[in-house]
């Protein structure tokens, strides 16, 4: 039988997962990332949707690469809605603002809960409301697919709510120089396309710019020192 290929930044959400516990995937679609931790062991499985369309589908895939449509359990749910309990959540391919809507509404949040977040826009957004509401980020990635890059990040939830500055929430804790100069490289455009309009939110971008000029250079003096 096939095996499902997982595109990068799946492969890199996926490599984030805890192995042994109840593991959620919300805005599952294809179910393909559920299928490929499934054939590499884990059996707690669920796979959540908010649309039928993408469940129906899940389904066949479920079918098609493990054979048993009933070995990850499906569930039609907005976000964490109808879903009780699971140790890892994994939200991947949706924008950062519906991520942080979907994790401020868990019901089962513990400190033990981890999240696995992969978002496709306004990963600003999403990591001042994850440090406003007490979640913290422990490892954050960039990943090129397809040409293009993108943050995973694992997270978790503690209960205490951190101060963020504008650069951490550009860049969180990335450290590819690939990814900072991309973060630099926008704000500053950015700050000189709302210059004349807005000039405080334009320096306010400039300086966030500034800040990961300053982290790209840290990164490349230790380099060179090594
Ligand atoms: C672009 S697909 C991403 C699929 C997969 N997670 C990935 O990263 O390749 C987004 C999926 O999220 C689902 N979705 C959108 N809003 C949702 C919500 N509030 N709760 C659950 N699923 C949602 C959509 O129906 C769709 O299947």
């Amino acid at each position: 039988m096939s095996e499902p290929i997982l595109s990068a930044r799946l492969a890199a959400a996926a490599g984030m997962v805890r192995k042994g516990g109840v593991i959620c995937d919300v805005g599952t679609d294809h179910a393909l990332l559920p299928c490929r931790l499934w054939l590499d062991g884990e059996r707690k499985l669920i796979a959540a949707d908010i649309n039928e369309g993408p469940l129906l589908s899940a389904r066949q895939t479920i079918s098609h690469y493990i054979g048993d449509e009933n070995a990850v359990r499906l569930v039609l749910s907005d976000g964490l809605d109808k879903i009780d309990y699971a140790d890892d959540v994994i939200i991947a391919g949706m924008g950062g603002e519906l991520i942080a809507r979907i994790i401020l509404g868990c019901r089962f949040l513990c400190k033990d809960t981890h999240f696995i977040l992969q978002p496709m826009t306004k990963a600003e957004v999403l990591r001042r409301e994850l440090y406003k509401n007490g979640f913290y980020i422990e490892k954050e990635l960039a990943v090129k697919d397809a040409g293009r890059l993108y943050v995973v990040m694992s997270v978790y939830y503690d209960g205490q709510s951190r101060e963020t500055d504008d650069t951490f929430a550009y860049i969180g804790k990335v450290r590819d120089t690939a990814y900072l100069c991309f973060a630099r490289d926008r704000l500053i455009r950015a700050a000189d396309n709302c210059a004349c309009a807005d000039p405080a939110k334009s320096t306010a971008l400039r300086t966030a710019a500034d800040g990961i000029e300053k982290t790209i250079n840290e990164i490349e003096g230790n380099a060179d020192e090594s």
